[in-house]
């Protein structure tokens, strides 16, 4: 299980707590969809690694009302998109693949504090969220007559070699690319069936150029996928038979704190 935590503006909630005696209510979870779907973006775009959440259902909400604001408690159930939170896109807008490689695989929940200021539906904040998430295991996803077997490696970081490995192809086939460095191994995935064995491996990259020249590109972020596959006789991981790798760039600003 993984847990994503972050403080984002703590504002002052002091004069909420002498103005109301803690008067929190249940309220209506589908009321508090649309405030939550604007409050899962803002959570994605303050991350800095990973996929995007999209929103399932609100679970769970409570709310502390008073003159000027609302504070909001929410337990969020949300899945893992395809879409890196480098794209930056609104978890809405994340397609799913269309040849997807492997089925849905993650799921998790958020539980949010988020205040919404009454005079103006448009302005609010998120003060506090963690969420977790948590694979769906490999027992639910292999049953016995499905012809190929996933494992989901959690530790990714033992895989770095070959994502340098399938980044190196990409490097010699798009010049563009020569600075570009493996940044994190973000899902590994291994397929055994049949006559291959695959390895589907998503890891962001980093351009290093030290070019003065476009420092807009300067660090700029990327992310790739690849597929590295391999006869089932071979059992060295060094030594794919085949890799196809596609990555893209997108070139932010820099997130607070990357
Ligand atoms: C609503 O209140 C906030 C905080 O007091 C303020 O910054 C914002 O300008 C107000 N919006 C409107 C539309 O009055
Ligand atoms: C986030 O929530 C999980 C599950 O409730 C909990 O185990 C974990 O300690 C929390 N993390 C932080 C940093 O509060
Ligand atoms: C990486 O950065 C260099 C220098 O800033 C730039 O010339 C190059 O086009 C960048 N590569 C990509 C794929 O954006």
């Amino acid at each position: 299980m993984r847990a994503f935590r972050a403080t984002l503006i703590l504002i002052p909630l002091l004069a909420l707590q002498n103005s109301c005696a803690a008067t929190v209510s249940p309220a209506d979870c589908d009321a508090t969809e649309p405030f939550a779907g604007k409050v899962l973006d803002v959570i994605n775009k303050g991350r800095g690694h990973g996929y995007l959440f999209q929103l399932l259902r609100v679970a769970d909400a409570h709310v502390d009302q008073a003159e000027s604001a609302a504070v909001y408690y929410l337990v969020l159930d949300v899945k893992e998109s395809d879409c890196s939170v480098l794209s930056r896109k609104h978890w809405d807008d994340c397609e799913p693949a269309l040849s997807k490689r492997v089925p849905e695989i993650v799921i998790g929940q958020c539980k949010v504090i988020a205040t919404q200021c009454l005079n103006d539906s448009q302005h609010f904040r998120v003060n506090d969220y963690n969420c977790t998430t948590s694979s769906v295991s490999s027992a639910l996803t292999n049953t016995k007559d499905s012809p190929v077997l996933l494992d989901f490696l959690e530790e990714t970081e033992l895989y770095r070699e070959l994502a340098n490995k399938a980044l190196e192809k990409y490097k010699r086939e798009n010049g563009d690319f020569a600075a570009f460095r493996v940044d994190r191994v973000e899902r590994v995935v291994r397929a055994r069936g049949g006559e291959r064995t695959k390895y589907y491996m998503d890891f962001s990259v980093r351009n290093c150029s030290r070019s003065h020249h476009f420092p807009r590109h300067h660090n700029a972020l990327g992310f790739c996928r690849a597929d590295l596959s391999y006869d089932v006789e071979v059992s060295d991981l060094e030594t794919p038979e085949h890799i196809a790798i596609n990555c893209e760039v997108f070139n932010f600003e820099p997130l607070p704190g990357m």
